[in-house]
This record gives structure tokens, sequence and C-alpha cells, in this order.
């Protein structure tokens, strides 16, 4: 029996050393070391061997058994480095990498980080109220009336609840004043919505940024000023300014502004961009009702606001004709901005 498992040692060493495929070695394997493989039906006949020769016999057994798998292992290691390096033989591995394709940022994140580090430079800090606004925030404390247009079910997205879609960022005015004594000198980047057809200069859900500064002594010279540096710094150093009176119920006065800005081959117009004016004092006396104190009290400190849409400003910075492209997320329209 001993001599027999050598010859069948031989043969596997054999068979292996010759293997070119997988499909091979598994036949190899299965032969051999396999339920009805040579080397298990020659183990059956361990019960035929003499008492004396078991240990021997045995002993044998396992080394050939032993001899056969690492040579079956190592054929499979030599067969998987020889795919491998066939593998990479067509590969030029001195060729230039090709790019990986890309992402970049929208539009519209280039014109709020711009506008935001303009204004975090002076001062202004980062403040944020949810999207999902009550009518008190949006309206009421902001000294909107019970019939102002902006109120009607038509231009406001109404939740069954009362609650709604806010229009505007100057809640976070609100919510901010709510939480933290003055002085207040913040800035809200975020998105509105308005029940607004949809055409080139108009989307139900658009984005703004409102800002607020609340101190003692804050007159309109520190809004002009602001707001003069801060559309100077977008839009170059010569921009010219124009506040023009309006009204808007939470300012008195309030402004609009216009920058005189000149889009390429055509002639300078007047383009208005924001809205702004001192903090009404009604809007004070909402918040000190809120918060059951004077600390806002129109006879100590007086405040600035503004605000603007960043859509807006991304159409007039990159002169892009239709608000429309800004959200539908076509790439050749936004690789423009990488
Ligand atoms: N909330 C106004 C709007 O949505 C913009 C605005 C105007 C904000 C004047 C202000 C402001 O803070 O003082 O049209």
């Amino acid at each position: 029996m001993l001599k027999e498992l050598d010859t069948i040692l031989t043969d596997a060493l054999a068979a292996i050393e010759a293997i070119a495929d997988d499909s091979a070695l598994e036949e190899a394997r299965v032969g051999f070391l396999g339920k009805k493989g040579r080397l298990t039906v020659a183990g059956a006949g361990m019960k035929d061997v003499p008492k004396e020769d078991k240990k021997a016999v045995g002993q044998k057994l396992n080394e050939v058994r032993t001899a056969i798998t690492s040579a079956l292992e190592e054929k499979k290691a030599g067969l998987v480095a020889a795919q491998d390096a066939a593998a990479f033989a067509s590969i030029d591995a001195t060729l230039p990498g090709r790019p990986l394709p890309q992402g970049g940022l929208h539009p519209l994140t280039h014109v709020l980080d711009e506008a935001v580090s303009v204004l975090r430079r002076m001062g202004f800090a980062i403040a944020e109220g949810p999207e999902i606004e009550t009518e008190w925030h949006c309206f009421d404390a902001l000294n909107t009336p019970e019939d102002h247009p902006a109120r009607n079910e038509r231009d406001t997205f109404y939740f069954e609840n009362g609650k709604l879609l806010r229009t505007h960022t100057s809640s976070v005015q609100i919510r901010t004043m709510e939480k933290v004594e003055p002085p207040v000198r913040i800035i809200a980047p975020g998105s509105a919505f308005r029940r607004d057809e949809i055409d080139a200069t108009h989307l139900s859900a658009f984005h703004q940024l409102e800002g607020l500064y609340v101190d003692k002594g804050v007159t309109l010279a520190d809004l002009k000023g602001t707001l003069e540096f801060f559309f100077r710094e977008i839009f170059g150093s010569k921009t010219e300014v124009r506040f023009r009176p309006h009204f808007f119920p939470f300012t008195e006065p309030s402004f609009e502004v216009d920058l005189k800005l000149q889009a390429t081959g055509k002639a300078a117009k007047w383009i208005e961009i924001a809205g702004c004016g001192m903090v009404d004092p009604a809007v004070f006396d909402s918040v000190n009702e809120a918060r059951k104190d004077d600390a806002y009290s129109p006879e100590k400190i007086s405040g600035f606001a503004f605000g603007m849409g960043l859509d807006r400003l991304a159409m007039i910075m990159y002169g892009i004709p239709d608000l429309r492209l800004l959200i539908e997320n076509d790439v050749r329209f936004l690789k423009q901005f990488v």
C-alpha cells in the first residue's frame, strides 16, 4: 500500500504540473482528492492493512494528501498570476491617466459663497430659520396687515394647519431677535416660496439673502455704506448704487436699491437689485411682546434690514437669460461655471 501511495503522489504531481487552466485544476482535485478520487479510494484500503503497519500507512496517507493539496494550491496561485500578467500585458502603464469626470458648484452656490464672504468680512454672522413658517413670523411680526396682497391664498402656499412656506427670508429677522439680545448683525440666506406662474424671471421656489443689523445708534448712513460696499465688492469698485424711496411694511423709511450695470455690448442701465430700510419700530414692538421684555425698545436701539434675490443676482452676475436654467440641471449649462 505504501508503494501504491507513492505512485499516486508521483502521478498527481505530474498531472498537476501539466495543468494549464482552472477546469483542469478542478478535474485533478476531484480525480485525486474527491469522494471517488484515487487517494480517497486508496485510503479506504486502510481497513485491510495489518495492525502493525497501520501507523506508517496512515502517516504516509496524510503526507501524500498534504503534498497533493499544496501542489494544487501552488498551481492555483500560478494560474492566477499568469491570468493577471496576461490582463496587464495589454495595458501601457506609462500612458497618462484619463481624467475622472468631476462635478462643480452650482452657479447659485458661487453667488452665495461670494456674497456671504463679503458680508462676513463686515461682521455679519449667518442665521437660519424654518422654511415652513407661522403666519406670525412671516407676516404679523413684520408689520404686514391682514389684508396685504402677499398674504393672499393665491400668492402664498398655505398648509391646512395654518402654517405656510415662507414667502421671504425676512422671517429670520424675527426668529433671531426672539432668541438674542442686541446687538445683532446677521445674514440669512435661504429658500423662499411663492405661487408665481413660472417663466423666465419667476420660479415658485427661489433664494434670498436677508440682512439685519440692530444696535445703539444705527443710521441710514450705515445702511447705505454697507450696501454700497457690498455691491461694489461684487460688481466692481466703480459701480453706481442708487437708493430709491419705496414701501415695505417692515421698514420705515424703505428703499429699493438699483445698480447701474452694463451687460457686454449693451448700454449701461439701472437694475433693481434689493429692498432695504430702517427697521420699523412696530417690528421691534412685536419682538418685545414675544420676548416679554424690552430688549428691542425703539427708544434704545435702531436697525436696518435688507433683502435681495440670489437667483436674480446670479442672472445679473453671469448674464443668465432665463431663471429656469438654474433648476433644469442641464450639464451643458452647469459646466460653464465650474
Ligand atoms: N422681504 C422683501 C421681499 O421679499 C425684501 C426686503 C425688503 C427685505 C426690504 C428687507 C427689507 O429686509 O428691509 O421682497
